[in-house]
C-alpha cells in the first residue's frame, strides 16, 4: 500500500479585484502516491502548483475536492498530532523558519516534548545531542546553545532538518529546501536529505525548479505545469526521454554544463 496518496485532488483560490470574482485552479486533479523509502522530485515552473500540493498535504490548506490519505486513511480523520509526527517538513527559507529568541536546543526540544512527552528532560538532552549529529552539526555541545542569528543559513537549515526528524516522521515533505543556500553548500544538504532518506526509509517529497538535482536525488520526477501533473517516471527516463511537450521544454531550458561545453568546443 503505497503510504501517501493523493486521488484527483484539486485547489480553487478564489481572487477578488473589485467587483470581479475570478477562480484560480492551483492544483487540478493532481493523483499520486509517495511510499516510505522512496525519493519523488515535483519539477515545474513557478506558479504551478508545487507549493500547494505541499500545503495540502501539510494540511495548512484544504482541497476543494478530491482526498489525500496515508496508510489508506483519509488525513483529515487521522489525529492531528499523529499525522503531524508522521509527516514532517523543510521549507525554503532557513532564516524564517526558525525563531530568532530560541536556542538550537529550543527548536528540537519542542517536537520532542509534543510528540514524546513520556520522554524525560535528561533523555530529551540525549536525543537533541543525536539529532544534531545526524545532521551533521557536530560537536553536538558546541551548537546546542546557539541561536539562529549565531549560524551559517546551511547550519540554520540543518537544524530545521533536525528539528523535522525529532518526531520520527515517515513522510519528509522538502519545498525548495535548497534554493536559498548559497550554491557551494547546496550539494553538502541535499547529500545530508540523501543519505537520511535512506537511513530513516523515508519518503520524502523533493520540491524544486532544479532538473539537475531532481535526477540526481530521486527516484522518479513528477513534472507539474499549470496546476497538472503532465508527467511521471523514473528520473532517469523522465529527463533522458521527456514524452509530455512541457518536459521537453523543461528540460530544454535548463542549464546542461555538458551540452555547454560541447558548444563550447565547436566553437573552438
Ligand atoms: N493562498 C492563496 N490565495 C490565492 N492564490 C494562491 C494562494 N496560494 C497560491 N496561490 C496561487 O496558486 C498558484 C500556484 O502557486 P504555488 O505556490 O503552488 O506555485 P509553485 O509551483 O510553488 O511556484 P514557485 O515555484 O514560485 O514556488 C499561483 O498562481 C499562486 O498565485
Ligand atoms: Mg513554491
Amino acid at each position: 500500500m503505497p503510504t501517501l496518496e493523493l486521488a484527483q485532488v484539486t485547489k480553487h483560490y478564489h481572487l477578488r479585484s473589485g467587483f470581479r470574482q475570478a477562480k484560480l485552479v492551483a492544483v487540478d486533479a493532481a493523483s499520486f502516491e509517495l511510499s516510505s523509502n522512496q525519493t519523488i522530485a515535483l519539477v515545474g515552473q513557478s506558479g504551478s502548483g508545487k507549493s500547494t500540493i505541499a500545503k495540502l498535504i501539510l494540511q495548512l490548506e484544504r482541497p476543494s475536492s478530491g482526498s489525500i490519505s496515508l496508510d489508506g486513511r483519509d488525513i483529515r480523520h487521522w489525529p492531528i498530532r499523529q499525522y503531524r509526527g508522521d509527516v514532517q517538513m523543510v521549507f525554503q527559507d532557513p532564516f524564517a523558519s526558525l525563531n530568532p529568541y530560541h536556542t538550537v536546543a529550543h527548536h528540537l526540544d519542542r517536537p520532542l516534548r509534543l510528540h514524546f512527552p513520556e520522554l524525560t528532560a535528561t533523555r530529551r538532552r540525549q536525543e537533541v545531542l543525536g539529532l544534531l549529529e545526524r545532521v551533521r552539526l557536530t560537536p553536538a555541545a558546541d551548537f546546542v546553545d546557539r541561536h539562529p542569528h549565531e549560524l551559517s543559513g546551511g547550519q540554520r537549515q540543518r537544524v530545521a532538518i533536525a528539528r523535522a526528524l525529532a518526531p520520527k516522521p515517515r513522510i519528509l515533505i522538502a519545498d525548495e529546501p535548497v534554493s536559498m543556500l548559497d550554491v557551494s553548500i547546496r550539494l553538502g544538504v541535499l547529500n545530508l536529505l540523501g543519505r537520511l532518506q535512506r537511513e530513516e526509509s523515508l519518503g520524502v517529497l523533493y520540491i524544486t525548479h532544479d532538473l539537475a538535482t531532481a535526477r540526481h536525488f530521486s527516484d522518479q520526477i513528477m513534472v507539474m505545469h499549470q496546476g497538472r501533473m503532465v508527467e511521471r517516471g523514473q528520473a532517469d527516463e523522465v529527463i533522458l526521454n521527456p514524452r509530455a511537450d512541457y518536459t521537453k521544454q523543461l528540460a530544454a531550458a535548463a542549464p546542461n554544463p555538458e551540452r555547454r561545453l560541447a558548444q563550447l568546443r565547436r566553437r573552438g
